[in-house]
């Protein structure tokens, strides 16, 4: 599937890199490369104890911050390559910065305290009349490298079923918003608050439109939101330490009977590219905004690489 780059050939896939960004060099050249992922709201992984890492950066905050006029490379030293999963190692003490005594007992007294605090944005909280919702975590993706964070921040624009129902178990599926009430940010609230389309002047912040399936039953038009195992589900969650593995992996299995797979490679052009199978015209959004979302500059780089080493692109480190 991915090309893995070796450093020795890191010039020539810089460029092919840059032209997957498709930004002008100068956007790219310099630690504000780093924006390109970073600057989404709802870029989370889960961590193995459950606890939220949430990967996204504001950029005006984060330029109005004591450390804004720092590139991103000058703490994050060891940052080249993408992926970069698991790299946190930061320096605060180089020749030019912290380096004097005074600093070192500053820098120790300040240990624990977030530097990004306030440059993040994440949904913490959203409830949902749906099966999926009662198993899975809000950020339920985590398996593959890079994609996990970049499919988790949909979950603020999309319901599950919308990319993992079996298209070909339901007639002519159509996609419109859904309301969800019971909403919670940390940081700024983000995503659309209210039906794009009614073009209501009040932008509420405790409700949060999604894009949802759709069927027309007995003509008329119906949400196919997995409610219907909400029952079955409790059920067995209560009576899972009971059962043994056959039964439940029958269990599963029937509570997945409409759950098919995107394979991650293919996913974002079944939204992301012309043809896809939202009309987000139809849906109500801008002509900007959907010239940007057909050009997701991070759907070319998981596309194309499984990793790959920019040397140069945020600059000699
Ligand atoms: C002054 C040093 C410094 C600069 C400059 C800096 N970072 Fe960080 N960054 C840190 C430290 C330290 C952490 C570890 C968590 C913490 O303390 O906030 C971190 C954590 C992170 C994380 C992980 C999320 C988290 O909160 O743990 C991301 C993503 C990140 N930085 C991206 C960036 C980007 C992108 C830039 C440039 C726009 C940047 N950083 C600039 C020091 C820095
Ligand atoms: C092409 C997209 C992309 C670019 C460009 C990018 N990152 Fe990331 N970064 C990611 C993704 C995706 C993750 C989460 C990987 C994972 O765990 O699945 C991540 C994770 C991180 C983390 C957390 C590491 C961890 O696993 O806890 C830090 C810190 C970070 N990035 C800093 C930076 C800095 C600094 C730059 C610029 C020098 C940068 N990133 C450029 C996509 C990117
Ligand atoms: C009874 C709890 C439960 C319910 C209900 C449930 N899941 Fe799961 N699901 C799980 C567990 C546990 C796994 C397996 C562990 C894993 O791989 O994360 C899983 C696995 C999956 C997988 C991966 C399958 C694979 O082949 O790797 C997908 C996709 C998925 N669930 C989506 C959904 C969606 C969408 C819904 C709602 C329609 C849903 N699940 C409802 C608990 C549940
Ligand atoms: C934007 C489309 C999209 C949305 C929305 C989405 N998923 Fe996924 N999901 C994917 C793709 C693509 C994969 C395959 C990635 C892979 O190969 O690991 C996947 C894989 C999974 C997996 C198995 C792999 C893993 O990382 O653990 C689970 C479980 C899962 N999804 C659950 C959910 C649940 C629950 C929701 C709703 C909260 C949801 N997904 C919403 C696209 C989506
Ligand atoms: C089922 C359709 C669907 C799939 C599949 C999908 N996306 Fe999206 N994506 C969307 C929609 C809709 C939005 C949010 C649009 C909005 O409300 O502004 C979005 C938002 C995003 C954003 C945030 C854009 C922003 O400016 O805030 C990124 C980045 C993104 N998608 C990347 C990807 C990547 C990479 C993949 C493949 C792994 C993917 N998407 C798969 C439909 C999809």
């Amino acid at each position: 599937m991915a090309h893995i780059i070796k450093i020795a050939s890191g010039f020539v896939f810089v460029l092919v890199g840059l032209a997957c960004l498709a930004l002008p060099l100068t956007a790219v050249a310099g630690d504000t490369g780093c924006f390109t992922c970073h600057q989404y709201p709802g870029l989370v992984r889960l961590e193995k104890t459950g606890a939220m890492k949430v990967l996204h950066i504001d950029s005006e905050s984060y330029f109005n911050s004591s450390h804004g006029e720092l590139g991103c490379r000058e703490c994050h030293t060891r940052i080249n390559k993408i992926p970069h999963a698991g790299e946190n190692k930061t320096t605060c003490q180089t020749a030019h910065c912290h380096a004097s005594k005074k600093d070192e007992a500053l820098l120790s007294a300040s240990k624990g305290e977030k530097i990004h605090a306030g440059q993040q944005s994440a949904l913490t909280h959203v409830k949902a009349q749906s099966s999926c919702n009662l198993c899975h975590p809000i950020y339920p993706h985590s398996k593959e490298v890079f994609a996990r964070v970049v499919l988790n921040l949909h979950t603020t624009y999309i319901i599950c079923e919308v990319c993992h129902y079996k298209k070909e178990k339901f007639e002519e599926i159509s996609y419109d918003w859904i309301t969800t009430d019971e909403i919670k940010f940390m940081g700024k609230p983000f995503g659309s608050f209210y039906d794009p389309r009614k073009k209501s002047t009040a932008k509420l912040t405790n409700t949060l439109s999604r894009i949802a399936p759709y069927v027309t039953k007995d003509g008329k038009k119906t949400l196919l939101m997995h409610s219907w195992d909400m029952g079955k589900t409790r059920v067995y969650e209560d009576k899972k330490t009971e059962m043994n593995l056959q039964q439940k992996k029958f269990g599963m299995r029937h509570l997945h009977r409409d759950i098919g797979k995107m394979e991650v490679v293919k996913a974002c052009d079944a939204c992301h590219a012309k043809q896809g199978m939202l009309d987000f015209r139809q849906l109500g959004f801008s002509e900007i905004r959907i010239k940007h979302l057909l050009n997701i500059n991070t759907k070319g780089i998981l596309q194309k690489y499984k990793t790959f080493y920019m040397p140069s692109i945020f600059g000699q480190k």
